[in-house]
Formats: C-alpha cells, structure tokens, sequence
C-alpha cells in the first residue's frame, strides 16, 4: 500500500498492532467457551487491551490529539481541533462466539468533520480506508458503492436488536417492509464492518437503529467517499450524535429509507 497517506499509515500501523492482540485473544476464546462467564470476561479484557494499544499507538505519532473510544470514553488532548473515534472490537458478539467477523474502527475527526477512517478485520487481514475528498479503498484497490438500482435485485444488511435494544415490534414491522421486496436480508453483526460493505460494493443497502459514534463515524465516511449516500432515517445528515443509519448509492438508500420509515 505504498501509495497511502502519511495518515492513513499512521492508522494502518496502529491497527495492525491493536489487530495482532485481538487476533491472538480470539485464538484463545475457544478455549474458554466452557465457562461463558470466563468467556465474557476475557472477551471484555480483549477489548480492552486493543483500546489501550490503539490509544498508545495514535498517542505516540500524533501527540496531542483528543481520544474517544468505546471503552475508556474520553480523554482530552493539548489539541482540540482533533479527536481520534475508536471502537477498539465492533462484532464482539461474533468475537466471543468464535465467529471470524469483527474488526477494529478509527475514525479522525477534524473540528467535527470526520476526515479519515479505517476498518480492520484482523481475522482476514481486510483493511478499508477512506481520506475526506480522496476515495475509499479495500486494501490498495479504490471501491464503489454497488451500482444495481432494482430492490428485487438488492442484498440488504440490518441489525436484529435484541431484548432491551430498542423497539423490536417496530423492527420486526421494519424487517417485513423490507424483506418483502428485496433480494435478501442479512445480519452479520459489525456494524463498522457492514458500512464497509457498502462502500466495497457487497452490500446494497443497510439500515440500524440507536448506533454510537464509534460504530459509524469511520464507516459514513467510507460510504460518502465510495459515492454512497448515508443519512439518519429522516434523511439528515449523520452527525457524530448516536441514532441511525441508512446506506447505499443514491436509489437504494432512499428506496430502503422510504419502506422503513413506512413501517
Ligand atoms: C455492535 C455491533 C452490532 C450492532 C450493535 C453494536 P459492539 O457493536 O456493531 O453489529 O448491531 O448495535 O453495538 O458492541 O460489538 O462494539
Ligand atoms: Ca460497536
Ligand atoms: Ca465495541
């Protein structure tokens, strides 16, 4: 990937460390799905620990700048024009279940505006960047949303919430609305990785509820640089405020908002 960013190197490395640790927790989750309490507790020091690496990581190459991430929240830097977003482990219901699809998400944001991101899943070595204004790409090879304009056609991603997660009768209204004009319906359960997916092309639509920053801010900007469309399910503009999501290029993002929002 030679002809990258300084930045986006900056995130790659830092990645790749904070993978390297994931990847070898995750070899070790299997051996402790006899105990599921055991499981989740190394699960949530897994986490963890990719937080503190990627926190260190960004920390030493650019000194200064602010931090969120999902497990520490907060940390203030001298400089205040940056922040860093992270979410050290999207997909640790995947993580824990020995499931093979979780990554890790770093999204910069400047003075408020998201403008690089990168998506990693360590378990397959796929990484997806974007710069604001330079196009998204999947390892060296620039991407594009996919172009297909037909529901009947489409592969839609959602989320399926479960008990205590939202509205599930409204969901599932949703998910009928939906699955009654569409090619086929999926939940993979990373919602960092499902952005990327769209903005790679693989999927052609998705739509979730109550997401936090960290979950979409690299993401939305992958999918806007791939010449996608993402928007809160009111069609506004996603801000780093938690709440919804609605992706794909131009037609299957206002075909799928518009039978949601009708459920
Ligand atoms: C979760 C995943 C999941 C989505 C949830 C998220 P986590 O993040 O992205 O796909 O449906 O809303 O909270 O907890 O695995 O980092
Ligand atoms: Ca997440
Ligand atoms: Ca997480």
């Amino acid at each position: 990937m030679a002809t990258q960013s300084a930045l986006i190197n900056v995130m790659t490395a830092a990645a790749r460390k904070a993978g390297r640790s994931l990847k070898r927790d995750f070899g070790e989750v299997e051996k402790l799905q006899v105990s599921v309490k055991g499981a989740a507790n190394f699960v949530s020091a897994a986490d963890h620990r990719a937080e503190e690496i990627l926190r260190a990581e960004l920390a030493k190459a650019r000194p200064g700048y602010c931090f969120l991430g999902e497990e520490g929240g907060r940390h203030e830097g001298t400089d205040k024009t940056h922040t860093w977003i992270v979410d050290p482990l999207d997909g640790t219901t995947n993580f824990l279940h020995g499931i093979p699809h979780f990554a890790i998400s770093i999204a910069l944001a400047r003075e408020g505006t998201v403008v690089a991101g990168l998506i990693y899943n360590p378990a397959n070595d796929e990484f997806f960047t974007a710069e604001r204004g330079k196009g998204a790409f999947f390892n060296d090879r620039r991407i594009r949303v996919a172009a297909r304009k037909r529901l009947a056609d489409a592969v839609v991603c959602c989320a399926l919430p479960h008990l205590g997660r939202g509205d599930l009768a409204q969901f599932r209204r949703e998910f009928a609305a939906v699955q009654d004009k569409v090619a086929g319906l999926r939940r993979f359960g990373a919602a960092a990785l499902d952005l990327a997916y769209i903005a790679a092309g693989r999927f052609d639509a998705y739509w979730e509820r109550n997401l936090s920053p960290w979950d979409f801010a690299a993401g939305v900007l992958m999918v806007r640089e791939a010449g996608g469309y993402v928007t809160d399910l009111d069609g506004n503009e996603r801000t780093m405020e938690p709440g919804d999501v609605v992706a794909g290029n131009e037609t299957m993002h206002g075909d799928v908002m518009a039978l949601v929002r009708a459920a």
